[in-house]
């Protein structure tokens, strides 16, 4: 069984969601190392996008790797008996919650139920994605029960999304599994990218990864917090925030304000408090602040306007800085709420494109108040008309400006 699988093998790592924002860069990272990659995926107008050499979204030094390896060790692949041909496959596909705040961890178990005819048991299969507890030992519970020791490996992605291709050679990959086998080829795999490697049980790295997102939510939920009582009593927090850090190491970790938004770490402290019986205290207070923050932003709006007679522009759309990914963005929420109360809005964004955004000048211009939803660089040195009345929670755009 061994050398015929090994027979078949024409190359040496499968990402399964290989056109994603983290199987596209970790694909990059490998293939640019000599591995010989196949991404997999079903998103073939990404796949296509790729197959041109261009990134299908922003990130940031990949498209020159891209165009080095694409054909040569990284391979494109829509065919899923692809994944047969690779001694590693690792799965980065989406794990989202539901509507009720649970994960959708069925998804996951099927998924892999579905891609079993195409892996064996002299493979590693390498779960990237952000997991439920507890999770991976399902997967393999689900495997074993067609037969054989299946290797299971857990190495979760923590990097900041845009920035994965530096990060990738610089953060230190977590590596756990349920086998001596599927521990020694992972730690193999990702030495090869990484400048070390941590070992955890299963389990421990299921949380530290979903830990880390949680705190960092938190963190922004704290100073989100802050933001809001100081606004309430008539206070700059950004004049606050910056006597607390200055020379202060203790408060240093403190972020600035601003929407804590994206496809991670809302879903991730959901996967958490869902885990925790709901019993995760300080993960609903920060969903509450962070998911509050627009409608605070709208009610402090409101004491000034009739919101029905005005237009706001919502300057910067995708959930983060510098990026043009819109999934899970707070900049949304704050549209619609702005809507439900009659005022006309208008989006802009730097990156992200969308027929009906129009330019940050024509923003800047044509709207009686601007919100800013995210600190994309270029509104650093945005020429904002005196009269405009702007709502600057990230405190970006250039002093003088800032309502
Ligand atoms: N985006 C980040 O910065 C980041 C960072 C760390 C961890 N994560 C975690 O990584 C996982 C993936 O996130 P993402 O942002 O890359 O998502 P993504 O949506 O960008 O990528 C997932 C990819 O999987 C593909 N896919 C879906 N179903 C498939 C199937 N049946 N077969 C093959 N391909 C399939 C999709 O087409 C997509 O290209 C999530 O668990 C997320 O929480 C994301």
């Amino acid at each position: 069984m061994t050398e015929i699988k090994e027979k078949q093998r024409t190359a040496d790592v499968c990402i399964v969601g290989g056109a994603g924002h983290v199987g596209l860069p970790l694909a990059l990272a490998l293939a640019n190392k000599g591995q010989r990659v196949i991404a997999y995926d079903i998103n073939k107008k990404s796949l296509e996008t790729i197959g041109q050499g261009k990134m299908p979204f922003i990130e940031y030094g990949a498209e020159p790797i891209l165009r080095d390896v694409l054909n040569k060790t990284l391979f494109l692949s829509s065919e899923i008996s692809d994944i047969a041909t690779c001694k590693y496959v690792v799965i980065t596909v989406g794990t989202p919650v539901d509507e009720y705040l649970n994960p959708k961890l069925r998804n996951l178990l099927e998924f892999i139920t579905n891609l079993q005819a195409h892996l064996d048991t002299e493979q590693t299969i390498i779960i990237r994605s952000t997991v439920y507890p507890r999770t991976c030992r399902q997967l393999k519970q689900v495997l074993d029960k067609k037969g054989g020791e299946w290797h299971i490996a857990y190495c979760p992605e923590r990097i900041a999304q845009g920035y994965a291709i530096e990060e990738l050679g610089k953060l230190p990959q977590i590596v756990s599994g349920l086998s001596e086998q599927a521990v020694a080829d992972s730690t193999k795999l990702f030495s090869l990218i990484a400048p070390s490697v941590i070992r955890l049980d299963i389990e421990e790295a299921e949380l530290a990864k979903l830990f880390s997102n949680a705190w960092r939510y938190i963190q922004f939920a704290t100073a989100n917090q802050f933001y809001m009582i100081a606004e309430t009593l008539g206070t700059d927090f950004s004049k606050v925030r910056r006597a607390m850090v200055e020379g202060y190491g203790r408060a240093a970790s403190l972020p600035g304000a601003g929407f804590a938004a994206g496809p991670c770490l809302l879903k991730d402290t959901m996967q958490l408090a869902a885990f925790n019986s709901n019993s995760f205290m300080l993960g609903h207070s920060a969903m509450m602040v962070n998911e509050g923050l627009p409608s605070f932003l709208v009610e402090q709006l409101q004491k000034r306007y009739d919101l029905s007679t005005i237009t706001v522009g919502i300057l910067g759309m995708a959930f983060k800085a510098n990026i043009d990914d819109t999934r899970d963005s707070l900049s949304y929420k704050l549209g619609k709420i702005l809507r439900f109360h009659g005022a006309t809005v208008q989006y802009s964004d730097e990156f992200a494109k969308d027929p009906t955004f129009i330019t940050k000048e024509a923003l800047v211009s044509s709207c009686d108040v601007v919100i800013v939803g995210v600190p994309h660089s270029a509104y650093k040195t945005l020429t904002v008309p005196e009269k405009l009345d702007v709502v600057d929670v990230w405190n970006v755009l250039p002093k003088g400006t800032k309502k």
